[in-house]
């Protein structure tokens, strides 16, 4: 028997019925990757099936890259053809699919399907960051601290660990809110995380991640401390991962690599620092900074975004946010206003 057996089908049926809304006669594709969890890959196709659903689960070795570098390694005819002809498609790859040419021409050639990557999730995870999280509330939630946060102009962020940050937001950009909604023809991720790009010029103050700093340290043993300048890091202070950190930027001759990215806010009650960027991403009341390449859909005033070489994320645990001087997270405890607050409670956080 699989550990947590009756859970695991509990958090795979709020995927399939609550997140996806899988209908009776739909198509369900899960892709897994030969280092995927085969008891969640068999699990959400069960669920699909309970749910009327045809679902399908395509196997395949695993890539040694991701994304476009997984290309020559892929079955990418056969892949294409069936994902092109699928509702429904959960992605649990470890070595992701997503942005590899089988990703880019499934998309091109199915307007209407429903994608959502959860890279690397095992059972545990699952249980805790879907099974146990009431989706409907957590998206109330969600929506609400996106529409607070985004119809303020200045924030502050700070965090015990030292972190001061602050900065302007910009009127054209939009907030992604991964609220547990999957629209038709677009890619959508774990619930429990809203980023967004600020004007990159106005952000100044010091950053100290925390949490994790992926890539390239991962699990951080020390904080690493950066200081930032009308939206670049001009120092990086710390021990031996801030040298590490220092020299993976250097290592890139790119400028671009300085520059911040985005910044997010973490707010799935079932998430744990785990070192999974995934989950870390998500630990309630966490913010992340982005690092490097700025993708299109961010930055929507510059075309094509802003390219880099590559990209990270350093989580910055607890943080206190101000919108335009009202405090409304202290130390990772939502605070203001009262409507949040009392959706915070329900959730199970406060
Ligand atoms: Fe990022």
């Amino acid at each position: 028997m699989v550990q947590y057996e009756f859970e695991l089908f509990h958090a795979a049926q709020r995927l399939i019925n609550e997140i996806l809304g899988v209908q009776e006669g739909e198509i369900v594709c899960v892709t897994a990757d030969t280092s995927s969890n085969q008891a969640v890959a068999n699990t959400i196709a069960a669920a699909a099936f309970a749910a009327g659903a045809k679902p399908m689960t395509i196997w395949t070795p695993t890539p040694l890259g991701v994304g476009k570098a997984a290309d020559s390694m892929l079955p990418e005819d056969s892949l294409v053809g069936a994902l092109s002809n699928c509702d429904v498609w959960i992605e649990i790859n470890q070595q992701w699919l997503l942005y590899s040419t089988t990703f880019d021409k499934t998309m091109a050639s199915n307007k209407d399907i429903r994608y959502i990557n959860l890279v690397g999730m095992n059972p545990d995870m699952m249980i805790r960051t879907i099974g146990r999280v009431d989706i409907l509330l957590l998206r109330e939630f969600l929506d609400l601290v996106t529409e607070i946060t985004s119809s303020g102009k200045h924030i502050r962020v700070t965090t015990p660990a030292g972190t001061d940050l602050e900065f302007e937001n910009h009127p054209d950009r939009e907030f992604i809110n991964h609220s547990g909604i999957v629209p038709k023809g677009t890619y959508e991720m774990l619930p429990g995380q809203v980023s967004w790009t600020p004007k990159l010029e106005t952000i100044n103050g010091t950053m100290v991640i925390d949490g994790t700093l992926t890539p390239p340290c991962g699990h951080l043993e020390e904080p690493v401390k950066l200081t930032i300048e009308k939206g670049r890091v001009v120092k990086i202070e710390g021990g031996m991962q801030a040298e590490q950190f220092r020299k993976w930027l250097e290592s890139f001759d790119d400028e671009n690599m300085y520059q911040l990215a985005h910044i997010s806010y973490g707010f799935n009650p079932g998430a744990r620092l785990s070192g999974d960027i995934v989950e870390d991403e998500r630990v309630w009341g966490a913010t992340e900074w982005g690092i490097g390449n700025i993708g299109p859909r961010l930055v929507p005033d510059i075309p094509g975004g802003v390219p880099a070489a590559s990209h990270c994320d350093g989580i910055n645990l607890n943080s206190s946010v101000w919108v335009d001087g009202k405090q409304i997270l202290d130390r990772g405890k939502v605070v203001y206003p009262e409507k949040l607050v009392e959706l915070a409670k329900k959730l199970g956080t406060l």
